[in-house]
Formats: structure tokens, C-alpha cells, sequence
């Protein structure tokens, strides 16, 4: 079992790789009331019959609350019908929410783990590729309001993740890329080292590679997260890729998925770093060939002006100034403010 734990100011998280991550789980450590497990069909259908039988052995009451599933899922309506269906069943202060399932899953599930009650425990069972290496990880949660992409939302951190990378058997090939976009950016902005791991082991799904890589994307979120939990500064760098990305997302009404978004999104910032002076361009290109060796897009064939204003309503914005996160050479990244 590898455990990596993520030590932020008032908490530790240990983040559990291993196909037994979820039965070996010290559960009777977690003290839970009740415990509701929120996921949506494809992660139920595969992977519910496991946790359940592990609750039972440990004696833990359950309910599966389902949602729909899917971006579209990820509003306020969501949490509010999920906090109404614990409230029916009598869900207290020391009830435990668990996520099972991908992104959407995890970000709900946060979302309502942070505020049921102004605060409940926390697990994340992440059933996706990008799941695993990004969002599981680090405590962001969060809901979209028509104007942006996770534009409610809070860092919260999981009492635990449990990751089983045997549950990746079955995943379509575009969520394998998703996930891909994300520990690519890694290699960008952090760890040279996973960027030519990339490049020596294409497309791979070799579970020894697969278990390397997902460990050291734990390793680049534990390394940022615990200097800057609460994104003033260093945490700003996971967003390369991002500004535009979300923008892509937005534009292309989500048919665009959020990893191919931030795919083109790299591409596009690290070509602006190119412009100007930043990034060589040996680098980018190399960052580029990486992206369409993962079957990534690098191109957008949409309106260019028309992101940037979608950008300028970006989150990390201040005052007259857009913000980006651009690459300074592979492994390295800054945050930059150009004049709106
Ligand atoms: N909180 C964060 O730090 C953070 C970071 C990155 C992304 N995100 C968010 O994550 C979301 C995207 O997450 P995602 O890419 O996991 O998408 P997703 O949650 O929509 O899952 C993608 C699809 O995979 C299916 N699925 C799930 N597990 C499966 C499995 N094991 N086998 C087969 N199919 C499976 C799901 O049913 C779904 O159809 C976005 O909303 C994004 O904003 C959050």
C-alpha cells in the first residue's frame, strides 16, 4: 500500500494507491453516524457493491444518494436536493459524506460535505483517471453559476482518498485523456522528471507506470498545496492552461471536455509565454508533441477574442489586469498580470 499523506495547517490527509485502498481503510477510526455515499450511475453500477459490503463489515449505516451525473450536474439546485434528502433521513453533524466517482461526483460532494451543517467528514473514493491525479486531491470543491466554472465553492480537505487504480479497467479512453491533460500540466509547471517519464512511456497503461505516475501527481498537489493551501501565491500555478481552458469550456457549451480544454489552453498560454520572452521555444514545442502524443488538441478553431473576454471574468483577475500562469521552462511556472 503507498500512502502519501497531504499535511495542510489544521489537517492531514492520507492519500491511500492500492487495489485494497477502500477494504483496508481504517474505517472504525472515521466514527461516523451514517454515512452518505454520493455517486451517480456508471461509478455505482461498477464499483457500489464493493464499498457497501466494506460499510457493512465495519457496521457503518449507508445510503447511496445518486445524481445525474455529468457538468450540467455541478449547480446549487444539486447540493440543495442532496442536503434535503440527508436532512429527511436524519443525517447529524458527525454523518460522513463519501464521493464516488469522478470530477462532478467529488466536486458535489465536497461542496456538501463542507456546508451540511456548516461542516461533516469527508472521504473521496476518485473513480477516474483525472480524478485521481488532480481533483481529488487538495480540497477544492465547488458548483458553476451560468457566468463561470466553479464559481461557488470552498477548500475542504478530506479526512481521506482512497485510490484503487483497478477501477481505471473499464474507463473510456477519452476520460484517460482528460486525466492526461492535468499530469502533463504537472510536468510543465513542477516536475521535470514526470514530464520525460511522458515522453519515454506514451499512452501508457501499464499498471506499474500508471502507479509511478499517479503517485508523483499526489506528490507535485502535496508539494504546492502544503506551501499554499488557500491559492494566494505558489497553488496559482495548477492553473496553467486553466484561464483560457475554463474559457474553452464555456464557449464550446462543456461539448468540449475539461482536460481536452486545457489541453488547447496550455497551448495557447504557453504560445503567449513564447510571444513574449518567457518560454523558449524548444520547450513549447516539446509540450506541444507531448500533448499530441496523448491524442490532446492543440488547436481551437473557435473565436480567440471572444475566450479572452471570457478569460478577463476569470477568478484570479485583480483589478485592471488578466492573469496567467506561464511556463518558464519545463518544470517551472510563474504567475504573470498583462493590462486587460
Ligand atoms: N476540485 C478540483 O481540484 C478539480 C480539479 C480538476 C477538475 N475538476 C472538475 O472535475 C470535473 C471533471 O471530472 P472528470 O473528468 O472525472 O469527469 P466526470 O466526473 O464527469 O466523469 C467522466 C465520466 O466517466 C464516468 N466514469 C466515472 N468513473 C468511471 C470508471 N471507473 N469507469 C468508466 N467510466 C467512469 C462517469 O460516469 C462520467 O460519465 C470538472 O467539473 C472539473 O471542473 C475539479
Amino acid at each position: 500500500m503507498r500512502s502519501i499523506s497531504i499535511k495542510t495547517k489544521n489537517h492531514t490527509c492520507p492519500v491511500l494507491i492500492d487495489c485494497e485502498a477502500v477494504e483496508d481503510f481504517a474505517w472504525k477510526n472515521v466514527q461516523t453516524s451514517r454515512v452518505a455515499i454520493i455517486t451517480e450511475k456508471t461509478p455505482r453500477k461498477f464499483f457500489g457493491k464493493e464499498l457497501e459490503k466494506t460499510l457493512k463489515k465495519n457496521k457503518i449505516p449507508y445510503d447511496f444518494l445518486e445524481i445525474k451525473g455529468g457538468e450540467s450536474a455541478k449547480v446549487l439546485k444539486t447540493i440543495e436536493d442532496l442536503a434535503n434528502q440527508m436532512l429527511v433521513k436524519g443525517y447529524d453533524r458527525d454523518c460522513l459524506v463519501i464521493s464516488l466517482g469522478g470530477g462532478v461526483v467529488g466536486d458535489i460532494a465536497g461542496f456538501l460535505a463542507a456546508t451540511y451543517k456548516r461542516g461533516v467528514k469527508l472521504i473521496h473514493i476518485p473513480t477516474t483517471f483525472l480524478a485521481m491525479v488532480d481533483s481529488s486531491l487538495g480540497g477544492k470543491n465547488g458548483v458553476n453559476l451560468p457566468q463561470g466554472k466553479n464559481m461557488l465553492g470552498t477548500i475542504y480537505q478530506p479526512v481521506a482518498v482512497l485510490i484503487n487504480l483497478e477501477y481505471l479497467v473499464k474507463l473510456p479512453e477519452r476520460e484517460w485523456r482528460n486525466g492526461f491533460a492535468e499530469v502533463i500540466k504537472y510536468g510543465m509547471i513542477w516536475d521535470e522528471k514526470l514530464f520525460c517519464f511522458l515522453e519515454k512511456h506514451i499512452l501508457t497503461r501499464d499498471q506499474k507506470d500508471l502507479e509511478y505516475i499517479v503517485s508523483e501527481a499526489v506528490k507535485v498537489k502535496k508539494s504546492i498545496v502544503e506551501r499554499d493551501e488557500h491559492e494566494e501565491n505558489l497553488r496559482k500555478i495548477l492553473n496553467y492552461g486553466h484561464t483560457i481552458g475554463h474559457a474553452i469550456e464555456i464557449a464550446s457549451g462543456h461539448a468540449i471536455s475539461h482536460g481536452e480544454a486545457v489541453a488547447i489552453g496550455m497551448s495557447i498560454e504557453g504560445k503567449m509565454a513564447v510571444e513574449r520572452g518567457i518560454l523558449r521555444a524548444g520547450d513549447y514545442e516539446r509540450q506541444n508533441k507531448l500533448l499530441v502524443a496523448f491524442r490532446l488538441p492543440t488547436e481551437y478553431a473557435g473565436d480567440l477574442s471572444r475566450l479572452l473576454d471570457i478569460a478577463k471574468g476569470d477568478k484570479k483577475n485583480k483589478g485592471g489586469q488578466i492573469s496567467f500562469i506561464f511556463p518558464e521552462k519545463i518544470g517551472k511556472a510563474n504567475l504573470h498580470s498583462l493590462d486587460k
